[in-house]
């Protein structure tokens, strides 16, 4: 009877000490499902009283401008062809696999569904900005429309944070046959055309010359988005399709062209030398002083330094040529032509107002400043602007009650549109980017770091400066969420590989 009832005792308290962690567990997972699912709360209405906010993009800048805004104090409205916010620095994993797409993107809603006062996102395209009138015309130009796919909306203050599109320098059959590595898309469509060339030269009886051509990856354009591309694929070969493809994968030739005497001229010399070595033994042909001048469906026309002329035969292009300005910021610029004297982007004074209208701001790729056309910079940007509209809604805000309280019989008319017509700015330092360095994986868990260190610059290269791109890039993902799906791609890839399959 002893050792039974210590039998039980013993199971008694096993079974105590599961139900406290089940307990536990329900509890943490109750609570962390709270937390992090962020259930949207109840917002308030919009306020016919207040400003409209207009902001255009989903961006970097907008992102930023979006979260720092307090939207209790104007009548926000966001416009988008995309309605999610992406995280451009890991882009180029997603070409190959080693980062699923969708841990990338942040659905807007997410962001706007937890601001104070409800904010409106329509997902379409802004087709014209009239800064006469202060409206603008919207367009929905995604694959399913409704009755009514075009409209227009009339706005106190617009943000213009649409960044910027693809450079083609206009060289025929780029746009027709060449993949970009901007958006979500392209990323998709290099991954899924990648497998295409590689399936297609497995095909029964492929000539050896055509099985040449399919599987040369050529990469236009050294700055970082072509080099970054280029290390992803080097890793995605000697890591996964080697044991695939076996009799394919040493045939794989990776070429990047570019016409400037080095690649990545923006960072410092030792780590261009670095990359281009690292290259080399990659096997990663380099083709500098070279530009390409012609593209059809199956081979690119390279100019040498010389003037020689070369035809190289191609079966995935990637373009990465840097950036030119969209037809809206063109047309916008084209309006206010007297003070919008550059062709390269939207001119904005040091508050980044944009030249020529006192109405308009603009931030991020749209424009052109002394900055480069980084995330870090129209991050900044945003954050700034957000400050400056939160500035400017107080400082609204109490002159409207003076207003009020000095014209009591008059309070029915006193609506936005009468109220602060001439608003008295509120101080505001002029906008400073604080240079936080350039960083960029190269392929090989090796990455290159041009950081800025009590007035001084390091430049470092190899896998210590890769662990520092990994962990930078994973804590400036903007949410928990992102941050585990990222961290669940990279552990998946080294664990199982990348997934081969075509979509
Ligand atoms: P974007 O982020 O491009 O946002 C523009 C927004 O406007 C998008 O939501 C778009 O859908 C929307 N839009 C477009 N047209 C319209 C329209 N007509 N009406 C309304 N909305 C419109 N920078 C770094 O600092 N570090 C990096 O590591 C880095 N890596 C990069 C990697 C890649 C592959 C690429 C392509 C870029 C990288 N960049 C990096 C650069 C960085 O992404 C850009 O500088 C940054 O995105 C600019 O922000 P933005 O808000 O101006 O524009
Ligand atoms: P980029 O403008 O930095 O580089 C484009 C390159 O293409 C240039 O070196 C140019 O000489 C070359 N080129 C142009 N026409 C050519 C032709 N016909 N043939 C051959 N070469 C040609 O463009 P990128 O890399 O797309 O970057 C755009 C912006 O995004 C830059 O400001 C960049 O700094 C930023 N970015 C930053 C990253 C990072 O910090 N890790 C990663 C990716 C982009």
């Amino acid at each position: 009877t002893n050792s039974s009832s210590g039998r039980w005792k013993s199971k008694w308290r096993t079974f105590k000490y599961l139900a406290l962690m089940v307990g536990a567990g329900t509890v943490s997972y109750g609570a962390l499902t709270t937390y992090y699912r962020r259930h949207p709360i109840r917002q308030a209405e919009p306020d016919k009283t207040k400003k409209t906010l207009v902001i255009l993009g989903t961006g970097w800048g907008a992102t930023s401008l979006l979260k720092t805004l307090d939207t209790s104090l104007y009548n926000v409205v966001v416009v988008s062809p995309r309605n999610y916010f992406l995280f451009t620095p890991l882009l180029p994993s997603c070409t190959v696999g080693t980062i699923e797409h969708r841990s990338i993107m942040e659905p807007i809603r997410h962001i706007t569904r937890h601001k104070q006062r409800a904010v409106h996102f329509y997902e379409a395209s802004c087709t014209d900005i009239d800064p006469v009138n202060k409206i603008i015309t919207v367009e929905d130009q995604s694959d399913i429309k409704g009755e009514i796919s075009k409209s227009t909306i009339s706005y106190d203050f617009l943000v213009v944070a649409v960044g910027a599109e693809n450079n083609t320098f206009g060289i025929k059959g780029v746009t027709e046959h060449a993949c970009f590595l901007k958006e979500i898309w392209d990323a998709r469509r290099i991954r899924t055309k990648l497998m295409d060339c590689i399936e297609t030269a497995a095909f029964p009886g492929q000539t050896n010359e055509e099985i040449e051509r399919l599987l040369h990856m050529v990469v236009v354009g050294g700055g970082p988005t072509g080099v970054e591309y280029a290390g992803e694929l080097h890793d995605f070969l000697v890591e996964d399709l080697i044991d695939w493809y076996p009799d394919l994968a040493n045939k794989v030739k990776l070429t990047l062209v570019e016409a400037q005497p080095t690649v990545l001229p923006m960072f410092d010399r030792k780590l261009v030398e670095y990359t281009e070595s690292t290259f080399q033994s990659h096997k990663i042909n380099i083709l500098t002083n070279s530009a390409v001048k012609e593209v059809s469906d199956k081979s690119i026309t390279i100019e040498t330094k010389d003037k020689e002329r070369l035809d190289v035969p191609y079966g995935l292009l990637v373009w990465a040529t840097g950036n030119t300005q969209r037809s809206l910021v063109r047309d916008l610029m084209t309006k206010l032509s007297s003070e919008q004297t550059s062709r390269r982007g939207l001119l904005v004074d040091e508050f980044l107002r944009v030249k020529g209208d006192s109405a308009i701001w603009a931030l991020g790729d749209a424009t052109f400043t002394r900055y480069a056309p980084l995330a870090q910079v129209a991050n900044q940007q945003g954050q700034y602007l957000g400050k400056f509209f939160n500035k400017l809604g107080r400082l609204e805000a109490q002159q409207q009650q003076a207003l009020l309280k000095a014209l009591p019989a008059d309070k029915e008319n006193a609506s936005s549109s009468t109220l602060g017509e001439d608003p008295s700015w509120p101080k505001m330092r002029t906008f400073h980017y604080s240079y936080q360095g350039s960083l960029a994986y190269i392929g090989a868990d090796r990455a290159i770091a041009d950081v800025p260190f009590f007035g001084t610059k390091v430049a470092s290269g190899g896998f210590a400066t890769y662990l520092f791109w990994k962990s930078a890039y994973a804590s400036l993902l903007f949410n928990p969420r992102n941050q585990a799906m990222v961290l669940t791609d990279w552990t998946k890839k080294t664990i199982f590989g990348r997934d081969i399959s075509r979509e």
